[in-house]
């Protein structure tokens, strides 16, 4: 039998409301030149008020599977990334399996930020090689437009909802998860990230100190995420046996075109194999990894045999990477 974990299909659900640079200089202080230029972003999709998180995963989970031709009562597991559930708890795993009609699955969140879709994946990886699984659903969804503060124009441009979803499978030949790497250094946690929780449960207090919103050093976060990004990318490439010049298209996390520049050019990977949509949705945390790949697949941008390389950055500080043969 095939050692590999393959991906089986894939699929991807944004909301509808398109959010423009030139609403966003109604907002707060900035321009939209500003914004294309340190970005690259010209625009990001925004979910409606009081919308459910979990609607649009079931979308892009129902797209996966039909892509798949698997059937929701055949999957074995769903994970689901994310750090806006709907619910503190249960996990959104549990209200999506709910959707589906996947009686027959175990569903868990997995919490590790826009790393959180490779996290995922490396997870259910190890589970589909360990256990009796067939099938495994990995979700990331976010609605950063929850938790974004819209007075604060560091973040407020930044970020887009979105949602993103593969099914994992078994092979049946040499194609699939060649590696998977994930790390993380909680050292720099204070670097980017949202204060509400326990320590600060919802009350007037924290609403008014904007205790429940996105904080981020950007120019920190910067830095870490090109280094991060690089050593993650060569990590998986050692551990599949390949380099860089094996690899036919990189998707890398959608959070900075100027980033996402960087790695190519620290790993030597031409732009014409680079996959870039920053531009269309800004940044969709977990989900911007797995709604590039549905659009690259769908696309044509991907064919058989080609070597893909995923790679993500984020809160926690987190990174990795996963190689795939498709
Ligand atoms: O997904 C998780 C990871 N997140 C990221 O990867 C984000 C990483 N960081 C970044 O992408 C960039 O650091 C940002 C886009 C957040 C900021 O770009 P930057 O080139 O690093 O800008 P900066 O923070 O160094 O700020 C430069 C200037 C500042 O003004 P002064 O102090 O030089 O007068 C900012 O106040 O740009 C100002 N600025 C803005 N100006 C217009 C910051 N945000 C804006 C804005 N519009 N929206």
């Amino acid at each position: 039998m095939s050692p590999f974990t393959c991906v089986l299909g894939s699929g991807h659900a944004v909301p509808p409301r398109i959010l423009t640079n030139a609403e966003l200089e109604q907002m707060v202080d900035t321009s939209e030149e500003w914004i294309i230029e340190r970005c690259g972003i010209r625009q990001r999709h925004i979910a409606a008020p009081g919308s459910a998180l979990s609607d649009l995963a079931t979308q892009a989970a129902q797209q996966a599977l039909s892509a798949a031709e698997v059937a929701a009562a055949d999957i074995d597991m769903i994970i689901v990334a994310t750090v806006t559930g709907d619910m503190k708890f249960p996990a959104m795993a549990c209200l999506i399996q709910e959707k589906l009609q996947a009686d027959n699955a175990a569903a868990f969140d997995v919490s590790a930020a826009c790393s959180g879709f490779l996290y995922s994946l490396h997870l259910a990886d190890s589970l589909m090689r360990t256990s009796g699984y067939r099938h495994i659903l990995v979700i990331a969804a976010e609605m950063l437009s929850s938790m974004v503060n819209w007075q604060d124009r560091n973040t407020c441009v930044l970020f887009g909802d979105g949602a993103g979803a593969v099914v994992l499978g078994r092979s049946d030949g040499s194609n699939g998860l060649l590696s998977t790497y994930v790390k993380s250094d909680g050292r720099h946690h204070k670097l980017l990230f949202n204060p509400g929780g326990s320590q600060h449960p919802p009350s007037h207090e924290t609403i008014d100190n904007q205790l429940a919103t996105i904080n981020m050093a950007g120019r920190e976060v910067f830095r870490h995420a090109v280094v991060s990004m690089t050593d993650a990318l060569n990590a998986a490439l050692e551990q599949a046996g390949l380099t860089s010049a094996d690899i036919d298209l990189l998707i890398p996390h959608q959070a900075n075109i100027r980033i996402i520049e960087g790695i190519g050019k620290r790993c030597k990977i031409p732009a014409d194999k680079v996959y870039v949509n920053v531009d269309r949705y800004g940044n969709t945390s977990a989900a911007s990894v797995p709604i590039a790949l549905n659009e690259a697949w769908r696309g044509g941008r991907i064919s058989s045999g080609d070597i893909v390389a995923l790679v993500t950055f984020g809160a926690g500080l987190t990174w990795s990477a996963c190689i795939i043969r498709f």
